[in-house]
C-alpha cells in the first residue's frame, strides 16, 4: 500500500470500514435532507415576496403542493438514514461480538481478576445504541453549517454575520460540552461497573449472606456503590444537560436576533419582509445540529471511550491465528520446567516442575493445601499459561494446540464444581449441538453416575439450574466427572474429584480411571484423600510449588511411610518433605 499506516488498522477499524458503503449512503443521504431542509425558507420566502404582494390563491396552493411534498420527501429520506445507522451498529456488533465475548472469557485467564469484568460487552452495547441514536445524524449534518451560513450571507452581509457569531457560540460551547464531560462520563461508567459486580458476586453467594446475616451489610455497600454510580451520572448528565439548556436558550435568541436584523434591515428597505423571516428559519435550521450534538454528547463520549477501550483490550489479547490441525495425542505427556504464576501476578506459585508420562498412566498428585496442585493440572489443560516451560503432548507444546480443538482431547473437571444451566445431558456433552445420546451415556456410565442420572426426575432432561444448583454437591460432581470422561479424551485430569462422594461415588472414580487408563488415557488426579489415588500408578507431591517426589505410588508411599508412622498417609508426604528439606 502506497500510504501505509504507521499502525495496522486496529479490528474495530477494520469492523467499520466494512460499513463503508453504508456511510457514503449515509452521507449522500445527508446532503439531500440537508438541501430538503431549505423547504421550510424557500416556502417562506415564497409566500411572503411573491404570494401575498400577488394575492394569488393558486401560486399559494402549487406551492403548498411542492413544499408537502419535499417535506415528505424529507421525512422517509431521515427515517432511512437514521435505520441504516441502526443497522451498522447492529452489523458492528455481529461482526464484533463473538470476538469480545472470547476476549472477556479468556481475560481473566490472562489478566487475573483486577480486570473490567463484562465491561466490554457493556462498552460494545455503548457503540451500537449510539450508533443507533440520533446523534451520528447531527454529526453528519454538522458539515453543513457553513452552508447555510453561505446562504444568510447571500441574503444579506448583517445577517450572514449574525448567524456567525451565532455559530461561533454554539461551536464553542460544544467544544467545552467535551471538554468538561469526558472525565464524568469515564468516571460514571468505572462506578457502574463496580456496581454490577457487587451485585452479580452478592446474587452467587445468595446463601452466605442469608446465613450469616451479611444480606444487610451487603445491601449497604451496595448501596454506597449505587450512590456513587448516580452521583457520577448526575455529574455527567448535568454538564451536557446544562450546557444543552443553555444552547437552546442560545439559539432561539439567535433567531430572535436575526429576526430584529431582518426588521432592521426592512426598515432601511435593504432586505425584503420574506428573507427576515427566510433567514430566521435557516440560521435556526443551520444551528440545530449543533444543539442535537450537544444533546448526544453524553452518548457520545460513552461510545468513544468504550470504542478506545475496546480497541486496547483488542490489541492486548489478539486473536489466535488458525493453527495447523494436529494429529490427536496418543502417547505422551510430557511437563518440561514448568514455573506459573497466577494471571496478573509475579509470584511464582509452581516452580520448575519436570516430569513425563506414557499413555495408560494414572499420576496422583498430593501435597498440603495452597502447595499448587490446582494450578499445576491448570497448565495441563492449558487454562494457565507457565511463565516458564512448557507442557507437551505427544511433544506438541499445548500452544500449538487451538483451544478448541485441544479441548476435545482433554476432560477437566475443576476443584469447584460448576455446571451450565441447561440440562445433564447437555453439561455432559459439553453442550455440544452434536452430541449422540449413547456418547453421553457411556460417558455418564463410565463416571457410574448413569443410574443416579435416570432415577433424577426428568432423567437425562433433568434441567440442573443456574450453576449446577438444582443438583446435590455430590450429584454435580459425579456429573462434571461425566463431563470430563465425554469424548474419551486421552488427557483427563481430575481436581479433588472425590471431595464430595461417598463410598459409591469413590468406588465409581476409582473404576473410572482404570477404564480410562485401559483404553490408553492419561489420568491426572489430585487427591486429599488416600482413596482418591487408588486408581493410579503414579504420585507426584508437592510442596510450597515445588516438586518433592515423583515415581512409581507404592515407591513413593513407601518412602513416606518408613519416615513416619501415619494418621492418612497423604498427609505424611508433606511433612515427610519438610524433614527432608
Ligand atoms: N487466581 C489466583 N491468583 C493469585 N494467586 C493464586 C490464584 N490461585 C492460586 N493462587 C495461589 O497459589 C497458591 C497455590 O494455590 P493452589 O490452588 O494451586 O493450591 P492447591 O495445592 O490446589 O490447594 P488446595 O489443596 O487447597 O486446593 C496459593 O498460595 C494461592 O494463594
Ligand atoms: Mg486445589
Amino acid at each position: 500500500m502506497a500510504v501505509a499506516p504507521a499502525v495496522r488498522r486496529s479490528e474495530l477499524g477494520e469492523a467499520l470500514r466494512a460499513c463503508r458503503s453504508a456511510f457514503i449512503g449515509v452521507g449522500l443521504m445527508s446532503c439531500m435532507i440537508n438541501l430538503l431542509y431549505l423547504t421550510g425558507s424557500m416556502f417562506m420566502l415564497q409566500v411572503y415576496d411573491r404570494v401575498l404582494p400577488s394575492r394569488s390563491v393558486p401560486t399559494l396552493v402549487g406551492l403548498v403542493v411542492i413544499a408537502a411534498g419535499l417535506y415528505m420527501a424529507q421525512g422517509v429520506l431521515d427515517l432511512l438514514r437514521g435505520r441504516i445507522l441502526g443497522r451498522v451498529g447492529t452489523s458492528l456488533d455481529e461482526a464484533l461480538n463473538a470476538r469480545v465475548f472470547d476476549t472477556v472469557v479468556r481475560m481473566p485467564l490472562m489478566m487475573g481478576n483486577r480486570t473490567e469484568g463484562l465491561l466490554p460487552l457493556r462498552d460494545l452495547d455503548n457503540v451500537r445504541s449510539f450508533l443507533g441514536s440520533m446523534g451520528p445524524g447531527a454529526f453528519f449534518d454538522l458539515p453543513w453549517l457553513p452552508f447555510y451560513m453561505a446562504i444568510c450571507f447571500a441574503f444579506h452581509w448583517l445577517l450572514g454575520v449574525t448567524a456567525l457569531v451565532g455559530a461561533v457560540i454554539l461551536v464553542t460551547l460544544t467544544l467545552i460540552t467535551e471538554y468538561m464531560s469526558r472525565s464524568p462520563a469515564k468516571e460514571a461508567m468505572t462506578l457502574a461497573a463496580r456496581r454490577n459486580d457487587l451485585a452479580a458476586s452478592s446474587r452467587r453467594n445468595a446463601e452466605v449472606l442469608v446465613a450469616m446475616g451479611m444480606a444487610g451489610r451487603m445491601n449497604k455497600r451496595w448501596n454506597e456503590a449505587n450512590e456513587d454510580y448516580l452521583a457520577g451520572n448526575q455529574r455527567a448528565s448535568d454538564v451536557t444537560g446544562g450546557l444543552g439548556a443553555v444552547a437552546k436558550v442560545l439559539r432561539m435568541m439567535l433567531q430572535s436576533s436575526v429576526l430584529a436584523v431582518g426588521a432592521y434591515l426592512v426598515i432601511h428597505q435593504e432586505a425584503t419582509g420574506g428573507i427576515i423571516i427566510a433567514g430566521s428559519i435557516l440560521s435556526a435550521r443551520a444551528l440545530a445540529p449543533v444543539d442535537l450534538a450537544i444533546a448526544h454528547w453524553k452518548g457520545f463520549v460513552a461510545a468513544r471511550q468504550s470504542w478506545q477501550r475496546l480497541n486496547r483490550l483488542l490489541q492486548q489479547m489478539p486473536a489466535r491465528p488458525e493453527q495447523t490441525l494436529l494429529q490427536p495425542p496418543t502417547r505422551r505427556l510430557s511437563v518440561e520446567g514448568v514455573s506459573m504464576v497466577a494471571p496478573g501476578d509475579q509470584r511464582l506459585i509452581v516452580q520448575d516442575i519436570s516430569f513425563a508420562v506414557e499413555a495408560g498412566t494414572g499420576l496422583g498428585v498430593i501435597g498440603p493445601s495452597g502447595s499448587g496442585k490446582s494450578s499445576l493440572i491448570r497448565a495441563l489443560v492449558g487454562v494457565w499459561t507457565p511463565a516458564r516451560g512448557k507442557v507437551r503432548l505427544d511433544g506438541a507444546a499445548l500452544d500449538q494446540w487451538s483451544s478448541d480443538v485441544l479441548g476435545r482431547y482433554v476432560g477437566y473437571l475443576p476443584q469447584d464444581v460448576e455446571l451450565f444451566n441447561g440440562s445433564v445431558a447437555q453439561n455432559i456433552s459439553r453442550f455440544d449441538p452434536e452430541a449422540k445420546s449413547e456418547g453421553i451415556i457411556a460417558a455418564a456410565k463410565e463416571a457410574g453416575v448413569h443410574e443416579m442420572i435416570i432415577k433424577m426426575r426428568e432423567g437425562y432432561d433433568t434441567q440442573v439450574g443456574e450453576q449446577g444448583s438444582a443438583l446435590s454437591a455430590g450429584q454435580a460432581q459425579r456429573v462434571a466427572l461425566a463431563r470430563a470422561l465425554y469424548g474419551n479424551p486421552f488427557l483427563i485430569v481430575l481436581d479433588e474429584p472425590n471431595s464430595n462422594l461417598d463410598s459409591d461415588g469413590d468406588e465409581a472414580l476409582t473404576r473410572a480411571v482404570r477404564a480410562a487408563r485401559e483404553r490408553g488415557a492419561i489420568v491426572v488426579v489430585v487427591a486429599h484423600r488416600p482413596v482418591g489415588i487408588e486408581g493410579v500408578d503414579q504420585l507426584l507431591v508437592l510442596k510450597e510449588g515445588r516438586m518433592q517426589t515423583f515415581g512409581p505410588k507404592e515407591t513413593v508411599l513407601g518412602q513416606v511411610l518408613q519416615r513416619v508412622a501415619p494418621p492418612t498417609p497423604i498427609k505424611i508426604v508433606a511433612d515427610a518433605g519438610a524433614a527432608k528439606s
